[in-house]
Formats: C-alpha cells, structure tokens, sequence
C-alpha cells in the first residue's frame, strides 16, 4: 500500500531545501517551504526561479512549465501553514538539536496521517525519529547535491519505519525521476561514508603540504576523472557540513580513521565556510 501525495511541505530554504523544493514542484506537487527569516524564503525562491530559467534558456523545460512550476511553490515563515501537508521534508541545518526543535514545533501541527522525512547527510534516524510523534511514519530521504541535477535519492529507515511509509517515499521519490539506493541506517549512510574519508583524506594532504589546492584538485579530476577536485566539492557542499559529517562518523564509529582533519576544523572556526561564506579553500568574494 502506499499514500497518495499531492502535497510536500519543506523545512529550510536553504540550497538542500530550494533544491528539494524546485524538483517537487517541477514534478507536478504543490509545495510549501518553511523557514525561520522571511528574506530566506525570499532568496530560496530567487534561486529557485534562477535554476528553472536556466533550464528553459538550455531547451530542457518550457516557459509555461517554469510558470506553472514556480506557482506551485509558496514560502511561509508560520510553521501552522504546513497543517495540511501529505509529507514534510526537513532539509534544515545538519544540526541534531536544531532538527530536534524543529520536530517539536511541527509534528503538534501535522495532520496525523502525514509522513515525515529528514533530509539528514549523516545523522541516525532512528534517534530523530524519537523526537517526533511518528517513528513509524518517519524516514530519510537524502538528496544530493545540487539536488536538480544530481539523480540519486538515498532512502533509509529508522528501526520503527512502516512499510507503507517505504513504499509511499519511493514511490514520490520516483516520480521525481530520481534514482533510488536504499542504505541501512548507519552514520552517514552510503554516499557520504565515502566521499566524506576521502574529501578529509585530500584536507589532510594540502594540511601535510602534499600537495597545494590545485594541484590536488587537477590530480583527482584529471587523475580520477572526478567532475570537481575534493577541495573545491568541499567548498560547494559547505565546509560546516563537512565536519558535523566526519564528526558524525568519528563519534559513531569510533575509529580514528574518521578523525576531522585539524585544518578543517580551524577552517570552520573562523567562519570560512566556503561557497556559502565567500571563503573556503578557494576565495569567492
Ligand atoms: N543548481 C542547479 N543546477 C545546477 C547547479 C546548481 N547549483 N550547478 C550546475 N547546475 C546545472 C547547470 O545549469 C547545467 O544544466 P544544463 O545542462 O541544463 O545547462 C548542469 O548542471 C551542468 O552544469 P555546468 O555545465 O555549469 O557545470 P559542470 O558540468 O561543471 O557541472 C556539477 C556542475 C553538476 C555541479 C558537477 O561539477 C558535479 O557533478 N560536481 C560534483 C557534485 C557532487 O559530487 N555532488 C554530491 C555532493 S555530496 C552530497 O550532496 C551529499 C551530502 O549530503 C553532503
């Protein structure tokens, strides 16, 4: 058995969110994007607006499609909007307390039958989902990055997910022509208990002065036919992210190969984030 889902709530407007969102909507869901800041929501849907155009002036979608596809999407910064929503995906920051305040506040205004999904890059779902109402009606549903263009879905169940929340995922997640891999509830799941050893793996040879941050950028894209070197993905996915993620994986499995590379932790600290803040290992500003 699965749900039927007309509508999608999203929590955050942030690039997750946005992206999340503008794939919903383009395939035909009404959505609601939820954030704390109104100019959030208001920049989520610049950027949002900004990526379907792009995709009209590059022939792959009409411009009565990028119309009926923005018109499908709203913002909202009163979480009571979301009240009569078939499924909410919270794509907040990668944040185990944050996620957890944002339970709190949203789950009392769900309707009961809703599903819930985290779009968590590392966090264990089943400890999320025991701070909402709905263990059995609670998931991950994790995007990638850009979430337009990058076609894997990872879907992963907490101890308590029923199957009909499984299946009514999968089969939204399908119709958002994504493809779908299915992880155990592990930290950090598959993608990113990959990638993110070896993103730390190339911190740690610019940190050992191995190489600079081009020559270890070309070495892995021309070495390894990798689409971005791993400093300059560092940077795209958010140097911020990137720690809680190799923290996630030292804390949880208690191996000293996962340990934080000490020159991304200092990077952090001082608010070089990356893309998002203008500086990470390359300069944005
Ligand atoms: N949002 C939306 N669309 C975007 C985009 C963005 N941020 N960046 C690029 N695109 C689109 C472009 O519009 C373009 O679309 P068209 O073909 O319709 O014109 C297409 O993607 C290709 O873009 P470009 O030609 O400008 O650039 P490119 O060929 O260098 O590709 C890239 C860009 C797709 C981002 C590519 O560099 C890539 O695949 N990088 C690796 C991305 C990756 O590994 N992501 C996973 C991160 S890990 C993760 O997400 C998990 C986690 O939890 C942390």
């Amino acid at each position: 058995m699965t749900m039927t889902i007309s509508n999608v709530g999203v929590v955050g407007a942030g690039q997750m969110g946005c992206g999340i969102a503008q794939v919903s909507a383009a395939a035909g869901y009404k959505v609601i994007m939820y954030d704390l800041a109104k100019e959030r929501i208001e920049a989520g849907l610049a950027t949002i607006n900004g990526n379907l155009a792009r995709q009209v002036a590059s022939g792959k979608m009409s411009d009565d499609a990028r119309k009926a596809a923005l018109d499908r999407i709203s913002g909202t910064t009163d979480i009571n909007d979301m009240a009569s929503l078939d499924l909410v995906i919270e794509a907040a920051t990668e944040d185990e307390s944050v996620k957890r305040k944002i339970f709190a506040q949203l789950c009392p205004v769900l309707k009961p039958e809703a599903l819930l999904a985290t779009n968590t890059s590392s966090l264990s779902i089943t400890r999320l989902a025991s701070a909402t109402d709905r263990p059995e009606r609670f998931m991950g549903i994790h995007f990638m990055n850009p979430v337009p263009v990058m076609k894997l879905v990872e879907l992963v169940r907490g101890i308590a997910t029923e199957e009909e929340t499984f299946s009514t995922a999968k089969a939204f997640v399908t119709t958002l022509d994504k493809t779908i891999t299915v992880a155990e509830d592990f930290p950090a799941f598959i993608v990113n208990r990959i990638l993110l050893p070896m993103i730390n793996e190339a911190i740690y040879t610019l940190y050992e002065g191995v190489g600079s941050v081009e020559a270890i950028d070309t070495a892995m894209k021309l070495g390894a036919n990798h689409p971005m070197g791993p400093l300059q993905l560092a940077d795209f996915i958010g140097l911020d992210t990137c720690l809680s993620i190799m923290q996630v994986l030292h804390d949880g499995l208690a191996d000293s190969k996962y340990r934080p590379c000490p020159l991304l932790v200092k990077y952090v600290e001082a608010g070089w984030l990356g893309r998002k803040s203008g500086r990470g290992f390359y300069d944005y500003r």
